[in-house]
């Protein structure tokens, strides 16, 4: 682990991951199966999203989930029968493979019972939290957030270090092209000594590209002060009565609170719809030391047609 991805000890310690929402894009698949335990290759993307969770500190995984979907949070539990087979039938490595996501940290989870938007979902972790615990992080998990090479970011890790630099709630972006900022949420910012920390004024979602304030996109990654847990309970439901996080950001944003945005400098894989999805795959396979060669090949071919 690089010396810039160091966890900063006591930043937070509970990484929230809302996982209520309905997977629509995914059905007919998440009628029975949650988007969230989908393979990428062969490893959910939750677990992608625990591992770097974990890696930037986290101790704890705070599951939101939708009556139906315990198997997101119960996928992070010991499984001693299977373990036990494959021990005897001498499977280090895939015995390794199974045991890696209960070891990576303590999993709990909070029910979201109707799908009333992503900020009403991270409302729903405010009381699971200790009383010390003055930040939490959000990890949205459809979104893989890569390091430059495609592999760990430590994007978190960087976040919880402005956090305990500059205090309030730090953000996530990345800087797309001008033609993309409709699909996204767009960030106002100002600059500060560190070129890849702005301070945020505002944000505007999915603006045209001659509106857009910048080219700062959010991606799903938050630190957020505790006190967006108050704020969350004073804004007004929004379109489809769905509770914004980033209308309580804003609103924070209005009363002085400090946020912060880090400019990522690496790559994201966005798994909430197939074709993200098959983005994703596609690359995690081909760095795969079992997978990759063949399917590079059979895609070369494939593509010369
Ligand atoms: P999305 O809107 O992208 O996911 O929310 P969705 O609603 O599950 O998918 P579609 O649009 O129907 O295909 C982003 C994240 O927020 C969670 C989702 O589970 C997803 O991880 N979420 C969203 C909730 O937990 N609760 C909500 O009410 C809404």
């Amino acid at each position: 682990m690089s010396a810039q991805t160091s966890p900063v000890a006591g930043a937070f310690r509970t990484a929230v991951v809302p996982a209520a929402g309905l997977g629509t894009r995914f059905l007919p698949t998440t009628k029975a199966v949650p988007k969230e335990l989908l393979p990428v290759v062969d490893t959910p993307g939750i677990e992608l999203v625990a591992a770097e969770a974990a890696e930037a500190g986290a101790q704890r995984l705070l599951v939101v989930a939708s009556p139906g979907k315990e198997s997101v949070a119960g996928y992070f539990r010991n499984d001693d029968e299977l373990e036990q087979t494959l021990e005897d039938r001498g499977k280090h490595a895939l015995l390794a493979k199974v045991r890696r996501a209960p070891g990576l940290l303590a999993v709990d989870s909070v029910y979201q019972h109707d799908p009333r938007g992503l900020g009403h979902a991270v409302a729903q972790a405010g009381p699971a939290l200790a009383d010390d615990e003055q930040a939490v992080a959000v990890l949205l998990p459809d979104d893989l957030v890569l390091g430059p090479d495609g592999t760990d970011a430590g994007v978190l890790g960087r976040m919880a270090q402005v956090h305990a630099e500059l205090g309030g709630s730090v953000l996530c972006a990345f800087d797309v092209p001008r033609d993309q900022v409709p699909a996204y949420g767009v960030f106002e910012v100002s600059d500060t000594a560190d070129e890849d920390v702005k301070q945020v004024h505002g944000m505007v979602e999915k603006p045209a590209p001659e509106d857009a304030p910048s080219t700062l996109a959010a991606a799903g990654r938050y630190l957020l002060d505790r006190a967006i847990f108050d704020a969350l309970e004073r804004i007004t439901p929004g379109a489809g009565g769905e509770l914004q996080l980033t209308d309580a950001v804003a609103l924070l944003i209005s009363e002085g609170h400090p946020v912060h945005v880090v400019v990522h400098r690496g790559d994201r894989h966005d798994l909430g719809n197939p074709g993200g999805f098959a983005r994703a795959f596609v690359d995690f396979a081909l760095r795969d030391p079992e997978y990759g060669e063949g399917l590079r090949r059979w895609l070369t071919d494939r593509l010369k047609d």
